[in-house]
């Protein structure tokens, strides 16, 4: 019954501390939990980058408004999501279904055609919103993760996404930049960290029909 006590302990971090890193095995949990997001059809259409090389992020954070955390948090990822959907996509999710949950790829073929059909109804624009819309999610379970092990994140989309692309060559690859997330460890200068949390009341937010 942790959950919202560490929803209150986290906060979007603006200093992180350079000098302490994410152990591999706390890293291999966060891999997991993003992993594991919900996605629309169970797609995932989505490439997560975990940015380490202290240049890149050198160049990153250029394009970032200089924000500290882009260099400073001991890691820094970034979700991007594919630009268009491929058949392929479509049959490697069925693929993976039949394999998971041991099923004929021929029974299961009729479910592809239904998501392709559906999906190829979109425009280009309505595909990538679609796409983008899905890396939030596993950019909460992330952040949501991160406050379970007591490392500080701050999801980020302040940051010029051609100039990521181009700097990631995200293009090529049919990749977009679409939120980021430096994740660390809170410096014990930043001030924010003591700021009381801003939310809407719960009587405001929220309506019974
Ligand atoms: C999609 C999104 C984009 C954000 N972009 C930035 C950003 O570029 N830089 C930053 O310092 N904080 C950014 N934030 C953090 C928010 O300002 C912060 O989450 C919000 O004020 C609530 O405060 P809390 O997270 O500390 O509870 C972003 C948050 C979200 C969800």
């Amino acid at each position: 019954m942790k959950f919202i006590e560490n929803m209150k302990w986290r906060y979007a971090t603006k200093k992180f501390n350079p000098k302490k890193q994410i152990s591999n095995k706390d890293l291999e949990f966060l891999k997991q939990a993003i992993q594991l997001s919900v996605s629309s059809y169970g797609l995932q259409l989505y490439k997560v980058l975990i940015i380490e090389d202290p240049k890149i992020r050198q160049q990153l954070r250029a394009a970032s408004y200089n924000q500290s955390q882009i260099t400073d948090a001991s890691k820094l990822v970034i979700f991007a999501h594919h630009r268009s959907l491929t058949s392929k996509a479509v049959d490697d999710f069925i693929t993976r279904t039949a394999l998971a949950q041991g099923k004929n790829f021929d029974d299961l073929k009729g479910y592809g055609s239904h998501i392709k059909d559906a999906l190829g109804s979109k425009t280009e624009n309505e595909l990538e919103h679609w796409a983008s819309k899905q890396t939030y999610l596993a950019m909460a379970n992330l952040i949501n993760a991160c406050a379970e092990l007591k490392i500080d994140a701050c999801p980020m989309e302040g940051f010029d996404k051609a100039e990521y692309n181009r700097i990631l060559g995200l293009n090529k690859l049919g990749l977009q930049a679409s939120v980021i997330t430096p994740i660390g460890y809170r410096s014990s200068d930043d001030e924010t960290q003591h700021f009381k949390k801003v939310r809407r009341p719960i009587s405001e937010l929220f309506e019974t029909i």
